[in-house]
């Protein structure tokens, strides 16, 4: 039920990135919220970027009440115990010291003038070819393999308590890019599987898409 609430609002989101990313339009720049929120960099900041945004978007905790440090502390370890985030025990000081200091944070949507990402539609014909296997690499390793696993078996470290389980992203021969695609831009509601259409570039997107073929059995 409350995975239910998390990923609406992963999608409710930003949904201007999303009519930028649809508009077949051919300019050279656009301007639109790349990251809708990010976590405020700070001491920490890492920690909160690295462990928290595998289930939540950062909006979702800047959207919390104020709290004290040991409620804070609290909350983490109910992450860590609970829901299987795999934050080590070592790094909850130094992030419930974050989360202390973005209490009265109420951070903006940055708007930023961003080079035009290769329209979808343009690469239309042959998704998996228009992307980097070995950057789509770097980016399954930040973004996808808590869940998924080094080897998109679907064996990470949080992938097999889901219900569902993640994917395993190595049986999906038969399934076209554009299949794929939708998958990683727009999740699967109702199950862990977050959108990533806000979070990722479509180039990101695209290499992710090239290395997932590199896994197929
Ligand atoms: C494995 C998934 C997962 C990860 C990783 C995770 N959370 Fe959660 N979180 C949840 C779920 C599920 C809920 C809903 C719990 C509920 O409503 O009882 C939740 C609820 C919350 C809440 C609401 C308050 C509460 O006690 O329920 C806060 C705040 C929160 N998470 C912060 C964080 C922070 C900070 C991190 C990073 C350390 C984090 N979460 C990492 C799954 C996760
Ligand atoms: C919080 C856990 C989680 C994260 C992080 C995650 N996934 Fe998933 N993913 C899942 C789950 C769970 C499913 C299965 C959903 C279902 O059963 O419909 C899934 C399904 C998928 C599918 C669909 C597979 C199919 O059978 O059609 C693709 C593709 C996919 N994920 C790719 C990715 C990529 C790429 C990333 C990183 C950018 C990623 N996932 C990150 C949990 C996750």
């Amino acid at each position: 039920m409350q995975i239910f609430v998390i990923i609406a609002l992963m999608v409710l989101g930003f949904s201007v990135s999303v009519d930028a990313f649809n508009k077949k339009e051919r300019q050279s720049t656009i301007t639109f919220p790349l990251d809708p929120i990010t976590f405020q960099s700070a001491p920490g900041s890492q920690i909160a970027t690295s462990y928290c945004l595998i289930c939540h978007s950062a909006e979702y905790v800047y959207m919390q009440p104020p709290h004290p440090r040991e409620r804070w502390e609290e909350i983490v370890l109910k992450m860590k115990q609970v829901f299987g985030c795999p934050i080590p025990e070592s790094d909850i000081p130094a992030l419930s010291t974050y989360l202390v200091s973005q209490n009265k944070i109420q951070p903006r949507v940055e708007l930023k003038k961003v080079k035009a990402e290769p329209a979808l539609e343009a690469v239309q014909e042959s998704p998996s070819s228009s992307g980097n296997a070995s950057s789509g690499k770097r980016v399954f390793g930040t973004y996808c393999v808590n869940c998924h696993g080094q080897l998109g078996k679907g064996d990470g470290p949080i992938g097999q308590s889901l219900v569902p389980p993640a994917a395993n992203l190595t049986l999906l021969g038969k399934k076209s890019d554009n299949e794929i695609l939708d998958a990683i831009r727009k999740g699967r509601p109702g199950t862990a599987m977050p959108s990533w259409k806000n979070d990722l570039s479509t180039q990101d997107i695209l290499d992710v898409l090239a290395y997932i073929r590199t896994l197929a059995l």
